[in-house]
């Protein structure tokens, strides 16, 4: 009998709880007016039944012209950090140290919080993961990778850690519209890059796309939720496109592959975990080369699933906003990243012990160190450019420069990671003895 009541009586608290939680206003205070937080502002009126009202908006400049009422904006922070009716903070602004001051502020003062700010998340991960574990508030960050590919909450929820054997994915909208612009478009890089800064979708600093920063820093957010990896991602092996040639692509094209700037993590043997994010070849069929323009592509190799393939708009106003908009609606439920991988399960470590297969193109061989090679398989020399085509260890690229400077490319082959040297080197070995390499 006792038993019964205390059931009622659970059952009665929690769906009032829920229910209390479902109809929760959301007074919103956004830091940030530019292309995601006017987006937001834009889908949030057109949204009416999530009661969520944006009450106040921070901005840098008074003085610029906005598509909203003058009322909602202030160049104070205080204004929003410390009001008691606001109770969730939304930061979509583009200066790291800023916005990491705004998040932890916020958090403290007991807010929860949604952000997009990808590189403020990437590089300030412990210090994040403490103040979530010191406020217990939900700070929820889906739009800072791949936009609107709920990708984050996907790894966070779905997959067990023992089961996911790699994940693969474009991560960058900008270097993936400008590999499709200049290769299939005939565009320039210059013309294919002010395209993507006028529709939104680079960085106000496009270095941080070109470069390959911004794709190693959604990469290092995403290896938390997958692999429960904390890493800094200076730490990682990345590069972006701006080495690429012409005559690379023509040399992709000969082989039947696409170039791409690929993110990729995947377990080892020995339970590790290898990441990095770099050009790659990638061939026709496989799932990432459907990925052009702006998209973003995720593939997860799974124990039983095997491949799932998610693709969406990895940049832009709308497609970020709809990422913003899904964290604030989810927390009218409280929801909350666990951190599973990370805490209710043995973390895996990060590895830079592996071999990769690489294509590497170059102006003249005294820029290649050939002896750090593991083996060359193909070489050509034409008149203005080289390539080769070899096996090297990833230690001799990590904090090593020689494959990103003097107009080298480097770019790695499809399926890169080599786990069985040994086995390939006796292969190689009887190959050549045979007179057959
Ligand atoms: N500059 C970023 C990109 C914006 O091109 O992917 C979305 O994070």
């Amino acid at each position: 009998m006792l038993l019964l009541y205390v059931i009622i009586v659970l059952f009665f608290t929690h769906t009032f709880y829920y229910l209390i939680m479902a109809h929760k206003q959301l007074n919103i205070g956004l830091f940030g007016f530019g292309v995601v937080g006017e987006g937001l502002y834009k889908v949030l009126n057109q949204t009416e039944s999530l009661k969520a009202k944006i009450v106040k908006v921070c901005i840098k400049h008074s003085n610029k012209k906005r598509n909203a009422p003058s009322s909602l904006f202030t160049t104070e922070k205080d204004e929003l950090l410390y009001d008691e009716n606001i109770n969730v903070i939304v930061e979509v602004i583009d200066n790291a140290d800023e916005a990491f001051e705004i998040v932890s502020t916020a958090l403290r003062n007991g807010k929860a919080v949604v952000s997009a700010s990808k590189k403020m998340i990437a590089e300030h991960l412990p210090e994040i993961l403490q103040l979530q574990q010191e406020s217990g508030l939900p700070f929820l960050y889906e739009a800072s990778a791949c936009a609107s590919i709920p990708v984050i909450r996907n790894l966070e929820e779905y997959y067990d850690n023992d089961l996911l054997h790699s994940i693969k994915a474009i991560v960058n909208g900008s270097t993936n519209f400008i590999l499709t612009k200049m290769f299939e478009e005939k565009l320039s890089f210059n013309d294919a890059l002010l395209l993507a800064q006028q529709l939104g979708f680079a960085e106000s600093n496009p270095k941080l796309d070109v470069e390959g920063f911004d794709a190693v820093n959604k990469w290092a957010i995403l290896i938390n939720h997958a692999y429960g990896i904390v890493e800094h991602p200076s730490n990682l092996l990345f590069n972006g496109i701006q080495n690429i040639q012409l005559g690379d692509a023509l040399v992709a094209k000969e082989k039947n592959f696409e170039v791409k700037l690929v993110a990729q993590a995947q377990k080892l043997k020995d339970g590790k975990v290898a990441a990095f994010v770099l050009p790659q070849f990638v061939k026709h069929d496989d799932h990432l080369a459907f990925v052009k323009n702006e998209y973003n592509g995720v593939v997860i190799e799974s124990g039983f699933a095997d491949k799932q393939f998610f693709y969406g708009k990895g940049a832009g106003s709308f497609p970020t906003a709809s990422a913003v908009l899904s964290d604030v609606a989810a927390l009218r439920y409280d929801y909350k990243y666990e951190y599973k991988k990370l805490y209710h399960h043995t973390p895996h470590e990060l590895s830079n012990d592996y071999f990769v297969k690489v294509y590497v193109s170059f102006e003249e061989w005294k820029h290649i160190p050939k002896d750090d090679f593991e083996w060359i398989e193909e070489w050509h020399a034409g008149e203005e450019r080289k390539y080769l085509m070899g096996c090297i260890h990833v230690k001799e690229l990590l904090g090593k420069i020689w494959w990103k400077a003097n107009n080298t490319s480097l770019i790695l082959a499809p399926e890169p990671i080599v786990e069985d040297i040994d086995i390939l080197r006796l292969k190689k070995r009887s190959l050549e003895l045979a007179g057959i390499e």
